[in-house]
């Protein structure tokens, strides 16, 4: 492998830890890592940069909801991201935290830069911020008086803070759109970008300083740099911008900025217009794919778990493996566009594509070559139209999958792929190899039959590579092929192998029972729903212990005293007014076997007709006492809830007693 066709620098965006990821995360991860694989094998020197966006209101309101420190929450979550990734065998170069040291430092250099060309003064903002999106907005930009974006309510700010001055930089940013219609693709995105410009930009304001979050202004540090400010620079800073400049400058200008179209418009005005105040290059492209939607929202860490669909990747790579996951989101959705995630859609993409089409065909090929030739890849000494369809097939879906590759058309590369995989199946039924093997004078045909199968199989291993690595891997081993690197430029020639020893492996994907995994699946939903739902009530409980003030109180008693009181359960027989006090009430309780006149200040709350039948508790050794000429004794017990009270009761049988 040489790296003769220059660099490749791709990236992703920088995640929020606020929570775990989600298939979504996922989805543009994995775009960008097949994308590194394939300019990799292709040739260039490439760069693939990913990492987290660790600043900011959100995560500092979520870190203190939990009583812990923001660098305590984020470093939990990133954890968790990092092997997500191991797991998914990201193959990234660089992960980026903007709380890393080596950020820090060169945020704060890059905004001296921009101040000291004049683009940053100081001033006072007042409008709209979307905690969420972290983003400003103004009245007339809010949709239902929310967040554009989001949907969700925006609050008022107003604070000193500094502003880049954005406004300066419309025309230029207009002017790149123009020559470099490239730099944002596709032209409808673009189209909403110059609208969005067309509006007229505002300056930004790109400080805060009603939390404490973020990276500090240098000259003043009460006030954090905006988390945008801070989250976009990532893209050099970890290129060692501006005090380590190698990396920069060998990867500086990125090739591609990959992120989801919600975040196009920070990525194609206010990064681009922060460079050009830095003076510095522009990226070549910003590309914004679709989202994933569950039920028709976007999936989000809010919603991660709703209804049955379950959309935790680290669930489903256990359940199905990381190349069937990686495989369906490639195949399944269109770049740039949104698309629906099912369980079922990804069921049957494994079943259909992976089990039938290439499982069975690799199964089939290796099975075959050790029934007819002895597990030896034999030679094709004959060639008839049917074996020549294949040939070409074969070695012209490489071009056919650069060409996809280079419009980040992931479903149409795999579907060049899956044409050759789809034509060797269908080899195999019109070349009927099991009537060749019959017939002794056709053991040429019958090998030529084998060779040009095992030949299509080594192919398509090394054009899945990119997307696939162990499942290339997988076939390679059973083929023979284990001595040999992938190189992209063998996929263009047919008869390469000479005499591999093959051996049948493992099914590569186990044929699913849809119906059966679509019920576990649902199961698992629940499950994870309920732990959600569980998580819900005991966080206010911590909640409550944590905000515990004691009670005021009547001096203490030990146990012995209360001991002296004896509770009993009574049933009220009887209620009626009181003929001299207005406020009192009289009833007959009936404890077990004992029926007495107890009287209670209760009139205001209750009618006597409500309180009959009703079981209550009284206080039953009390000493009797009169009460304006009628005898009371013992004690029924109310509490106060505030306005009015509320007997305190049971279902236990009278007679019994309390403790
Ligand atoms: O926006 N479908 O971080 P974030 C497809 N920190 N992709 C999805 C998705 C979905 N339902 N949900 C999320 C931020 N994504 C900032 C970025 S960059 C300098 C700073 C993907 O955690 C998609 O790529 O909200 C989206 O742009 C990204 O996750 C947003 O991740
Ligand atoms: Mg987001």
């Amino acid at each position: 492998m040489t790296n003769n066709k220059g660099t490749y620098y791709i990236t992703t965006p920088i995640y929020y830890p606020s929570a775990n990821l989600h298939v979504g995360h996922t989805y543009c991860t994995v775009m960008a890592d097949a994308m590194a694989r394939f300019k990799r094998l292709s040739g260039y020197d490439v760069r693939f940069l990913t990492g987290t966006d660790e600043h900011g209101q959100k995560i500092q309101t979520l870190a203190e909801s939990k009583g812990v420190t923001p660098q305590a929450y984020v470093d939990e979550v990133v954890d968790g991201i990092k092997k997500l990734w191991e797991t998914m065998e990201i193959s990234y170069d660089d992960f980026i935290r903007t709380t890393e040291e080596r950020h820090i430092s060169r945020v704060q250099k890059i905004f001296m830069k921009m101040y000291e060309k004049g683009d940053i003064y100081k001033g006072e903002y007042e409008g709209l911020y979307c905690t969420q999106c972290e983003a400003f907005w103004t009245e007339s930009q809010l949709v239902n008086g929310n967040c554009p974006d989001c949907g969700r309510p925006v609050s008022k700010a107003k604070e000193e803070a500094y502003f880049f001055k954005l406004s300066e930089y419309s025309q230029k940013l207009l002017d790149l759109y123009e020559e470099k219609p490239e730099f944002l693709q596709p032209e409808t995105r673009r189209n909403e970008m110059k609208a969005f410009i067309g509006q007229g930009l505002e300056d930004l304001c790109i400080s805060r300083s009603t939390f404490d979050w973020g990276i500090p202004v240098p000259l003043d540090e009460k006030h954090v740099i905006y988390v945008w400010l801070d989250a976009l620079t990532n893209y050099i800073t970890a290129l060692g911008y501006p005090d380590e400049p190698e990396l920069y400058e060998r990867y500086w200008p990125a090739n591609v900025h990959l992120v989801g179209k919600e975040i196009v418009r920070f990525h194609s005005i206010i990064w681009p217009a922060m460079l050009m105040s830095a003076d510095l290059p522009l990226p070549k492209q910003v590309l914004g794919h679709g989202w994933l939607l569950l039920g028709g929202e976007k999936v989000s860490k809010s919603k991660a778990s709703k209804g049955t669909d379950v959309v935790d990747p680290v669930v489903l790579i256990e359940r199905y493996g990381i190349d069937a996951l990686k495989y369906f989101l490639l195949r399944e959705y269109t770049f740039g566009q949104d698309g629906s995630f099912t369980n079922e859609v990804l069921l049957k993409r494994i079943n259909f594509d992976l089990a039938n089409d290439l499982g069975n065909l690799v199964s089939r090929t290796v099975t075959m070559i050790e029934k007819y030739c002895k597990g030896i890849v034999p030679q094709a000494t004959t060639e008839d139209d049917i074996d020549r369809d294949l040939i070409n097939i074969a070695i012209g879906a490489a071009s056919k999958v650069e060409e996809e590759m280079d419009k980040f058309a992931f479903n149409m590369a795999l579907e060049e792929i899956w044409t050759v995989v789809r034509r060797a199946n269908k080899y195999i039924d019109e070349k009927e190899p099991w009537v060749l093997a019959k017939d002794e004078n056709r053991k040429a045909e019958l090998n030529t039959v084998m060779k040009n199968l095992a030949e299509s199989l080594r192919i398509v291993s090394i054009l899945i590579y990119p997307f696939m690595h162990s499942t290339s891997d997988k076939i390679r081993k059973q083929l023979g092929l284990w001595y040999a690197d992938v190189v992209w430029e063998d996929s263009t020639v047919f008869h390469v192998m000479y005499e591999e020893k093959v051996k049948r492996g493992d099914a590569l994907f186990p044929r699913l029972d849809i119906e059966k995994e679509l019920g576990e699946l649902t199961e698992v939903a629940a499950e994870i729903a309920r732990k959600k739902a569980m998580k819900e009530v005991t966080d206010p409980v911590e909640k409550a212990i944590l905000e515990s003030v004691p009670l005021e109180l009547k001096e203490e008693i030990v146990y012995e005293d209360f001991d002296k009181i004896d509770f009993r359960v009574g049933t009220i027989l009887k209620a009626e007014k009181h003929p001299k006090a207005d406020k009192l009430l009289v009833f007959q309780v009936k404890m077990g076997t004992e029926v007495r006149q107890v009287i209670s200040g209760v009139a205001d709350d209750f009618a006597p007709e409500e309180m009959v039948g009703r079981k209550v508790i009284v206080v039953a050794n009390l000493k009797p006492r009169q009460l304006r000429g009628l005898e009371s004794h013992g004690m029924l017990m109310f509490a106060d809830n505030g306005d009015r009270c509320e007997m305190v009761t049971t279902t236990a049988p009278d007679g019994e007693s309390v403790s």
